[in-house]
């Protein structure tokens, strides 16, 4: 049963922005190249049926997941045409929801290939992709694997469609450096894919910073051209990996992506303290003078990391106020004393926890000031926490 939402804490996802990323994103590519954004773990925290929806009618490849709970999700909050791929490994019992949903999964051991051979029925095909391990050592089929893989396939009598073959870069952003670790990954997948004889299927490989680093480092290599992106975190405005592009890149990601998600919290109380009072657990912040604090309505179990307590920050009418004392289960509290005597500030007012125009405090600081990325903070960000679509 979903539940009314009484306190105005929030996340905004927006619509145009993400439109205005895939877009970009999609303009770095060649044409006839794939494109499969990744919605996994709730679209990085931004509603995957809401993100899902708004790309499928965008017009994409694929849509990318982890679980196949996911894909269903997907189908069941009206997903219908596009193609989802399911990229973690794929329990056997999962088949029947994977038939019934329409999922295609992404084959990445011997194991899950026979036993999908063996579980599939003889009347019934299922497409599926196959994606080889080419140097990250996570997921995917080895070189070793080829032989067995072929005699599979070829034993399932066409029942196994391979259509598309892919991989994972582990370090995209050496894209760049001829004979670096990206350049043995596409060499590598494109000697899998040849040797199986698998020369007209989709092909992807590209994450976020594979696709922004192709294409202001190495689109003019060959060996580059004709890869499909599954671009995840740039769809949704941020790149962690910025510090290590090049310059043109750099500008281009600046100018370019804009953040999908702003988390605000409702400021449910401004309170005076007086010099020398102690704030929250451990009362690890003392009042330096007689001032204003909030309380802000959002806390670790919102997502908000408790790493940021006497550290964070966030935005009230476009400035920058410090997080004081321990972030608590539900509540942040906030050095509001630029508002004494002021009183342009309320009770109900909203904070923003990041996210803002301009990328003034955007995911990524947040997830440096506590030594993460920003993958994590946005996929930390709580069920208690409703995504609002906004324009
Ligand atoms: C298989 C796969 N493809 C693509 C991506 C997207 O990566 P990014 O968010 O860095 O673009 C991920 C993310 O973890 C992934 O696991």
């Amino acid at each position: 049963m979903k539940v009314d939402s009484f306190r105005k804490s929030r996340s905004e996802i927006s619509r145009s922005r993400l439109v205005n990323n895939l877009r970009a994103l999609k303009s770095l590519q060649d044409p006839g190249e794939v494109i499969c954004p990744m919605v996994k773990c709730n679209a990085y925290g931004h509603d995957a049926v809401l993100c899902g929806k708004w790309l499928e009618a965008e017009g994409v490849d694929a849509l990318g997941v982890a679980l196949v709970e996911e894909g269903i999700e997907l189908r069941q909050g009206g997903v219908d045409d596009c193609e989802i791929l399911v990229f973690g490994v794929m329990p056997p019992t999962a088949l029947a929801a994977v038939q019934t949903y329409r999922l295609t999964p992404v084959v990445s051991s011997l194991s899950e290939l026979s036993e999908l051979a063996k579980s599939l029925s003889p009347a019934a095909a299922l497409k599926i992709h196959l994606k080889f391990d080419t140097g990250m050592n996570r997921l995917g089929l080895k070189r070793d694997d080829l032989g067995q893989v072929k005699r599979v396939l070829a034993d399932s009598g066409q029942r196994l469609v391979v259509t598309g073959v892919c991989s994972h870069l582990a370090c995209a952003e050496d894209l760049g450096q001829p004979n670096g670790m990206s350049d043995e990954q596409v060499h590598r997948l494109s000697e899998f894919q040849s040797e199986l004889g698998l020369g007209g299927v989709q092909r992807h490989l590209l994450n976020s910073t594979g696709l922004v680093g192709r294409k202001f480092l190495a689109t003019s290599r060959p060996e580059w051209r004709g890869w499909g992106a599954r671009p995840g975190i740039a769809l949704y405005g941020c790149f962690d990996d910025f510090d290590l592009l090049n310059e043109p890149a750099q500008k281009w990601v600046k100018q370019t992506l804009q953040p999908v998600m702003s988390v605000l919290a409702e400021l449910v109380m401004i309170k005076r303290v007086e010099a020398g009072e102690r704030v929250s657990y451990g009362g690890t912040w003392r009042a330096p003078a007689t001032g204003l604090i909030g309380i802000a309505a959002l806390g670790y179990g919102d997502g908000y990391p408790r790493l940021l307590s006497n550290r964070g920050t966030a935005l009230i009418q476009n400035q920058r106020v410090p997080v004081i004392g321990r972030v608590c289960m539900d509540y942040t509290i906030l050095d509001l004393s630029r508002w004494n005597g002021d009183q342009t500030l309320r009770e109900g007012d909203l904070v923003n926890f990041w996210g803002d125009s301009g990328g003034r405090l955007g995911a990524v600081e947040v997830a440096q000031q506590v030594g993460t990325i920003s993958y994590e903070i946005l996929t930390g960000i709580s069920r208690r926490i409703p995504r609002v679509a906004v324009d």
